[in-house]
């Protein structure tokens, strides 16, 4: 395989802000993003970041430092959530920065009492108005890249949709309206999301996306994988992997192209089944799929930020 270049990202803004001195932002925004039925809590959180040097890139993330100590009595230690929104924020103004984040919710393996995650929830139940230390940004992963002709094969499980938000606002909805917010990235690739969620009413940001591929029908395919409701050919719930083996041929040509690239975040279980649809595939063209993937992480075209 012929090695591209490197995306140039010089000017890749990193820990403008530390833990020792983060940022103070205001949260503006905290809306549930799970629908009626659906599996939990997720919530679209925006923060005003409009007084500090807070910039960050589409596909970094930022750091939360919540409030309070932790059993040992020492303040908390920050999270890291993948960025929502474009460097200009959801209103255009560069004044603000968004996340999705997942109330960690899970039954202690002893006790059996229910646990909730610390950061998670205090960012879950933040309210308008209410002050939010922010480090970073970090992470040089997920950046997309500058060629407005590229492929871009998106694979999200739950919340890792984050950064594809920030993608697809980037290539399609900025520079739609009369002020182009992106004169520079008039984006005419093949843009795929592969998205896996447990139920329909978890499809986040559902209307958003579906709006996107009416507009954008050329440019913009989404193909959902609904765990709990869609079986896979075994008759198990439909993971994302088995979308991707569903598409593997279109997938595998198309992985192909030099100036094709694949973005994996979310759960990081789904690594390995991705490896497997798309190893068999590549196998019948005689390629062996871990050095092919080795040479594409190399290239840069083969990014992946599970948690
Ligand atoms: P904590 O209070 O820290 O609890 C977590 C701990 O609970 C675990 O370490 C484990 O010990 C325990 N635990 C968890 N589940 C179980 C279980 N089932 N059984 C037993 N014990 C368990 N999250 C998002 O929601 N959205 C994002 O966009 C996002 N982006 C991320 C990006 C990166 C690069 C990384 C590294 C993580 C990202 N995360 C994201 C995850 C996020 O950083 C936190 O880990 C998550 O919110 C949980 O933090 P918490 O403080 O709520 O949980
Ligand atoms: P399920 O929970 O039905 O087993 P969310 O973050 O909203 O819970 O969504 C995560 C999605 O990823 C769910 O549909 C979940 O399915 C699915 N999932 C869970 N484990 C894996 C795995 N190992 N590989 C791929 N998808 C997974």
């Amino acid at each position: 395989m012929t090695q591209v270049k490197a995306e140039a990202k010089t000017d890749v803004p990193v820990n403008i802000y530390r833990p020792k001195n983060p940022y103070v932002g205001k949260c503006v925004s905290n809306e549930e993003l799970v629908g009626e039925g659906g599996i939990g809590t997720v919530r679209h959180i925006t923060f005003d970041i409009s007084g500090g040097d807070l910039r960050y890139l589409e596909g970094q993330s930022i750091g939360i430092i919540p409030e309070g100590t932790d059993a040992n009595g020492k303040p908390h230690k920050l999270r890291l959530y993948s960025i929502g929104s474009t460097r200009h924020g959801d209103h255009c103004d560069g004044k603000t920065v968004s996340l999705c984040v997942r109330q960690l919710e899970y039954k202690h393996p002893e006790t059996g009492e229910t646990v909730y995650g610390v950061c998670s929830t205090y960012l879950n139940k933040m309210q308008v108005g209410d002050d939010v230390k922010i480090t970073g940004p970090v992470g040089k992963e997920m950046l997309l890249p500058d060629d407005p002709n590229a492929n871009v094969i998106m694979l999200a499980t739950g919340t890792g949709i984050a950064p594809f938000r920030a993608f697809l606002w980037r290539m399609f909805k900025e520079n739609a309206g009369e002020q182009p917010l992106n004169p520079d990235y008039n984006f005419k690739g093949n843009a795929w999301l592969i998205f896996g969620v447990p139920t329909s009413p978890n499809i986040l940001y559902k209307e958003e996306l579906e709006e996107l591929q009416r507009s954008y029908p050329d440019h913009f395919r989404l193909t959902y994988a609904i765990s709990r409701e869609q079986q896979n050919p075994e008759g198990g719930r439909m993971y994302i992997q088995h979308r991707v083996a569903e598409y593997a041929e279109e997938l595998w040509k198309l992985i192909q192209q030099e100036n094709t690239h694949t973005y994996i975040c979310g759960l990081k279980g789904m690594e390995g089944g991705i490896d497997e649809a798309l190893g068999a595939v590549a196998a019948k063209d005689g390629v062996d799929w871990s050095e092919y993937q080795r040479n594409m992480k190399k290239a840069h075209r083969w990014h992946v930020e599970t948690y």
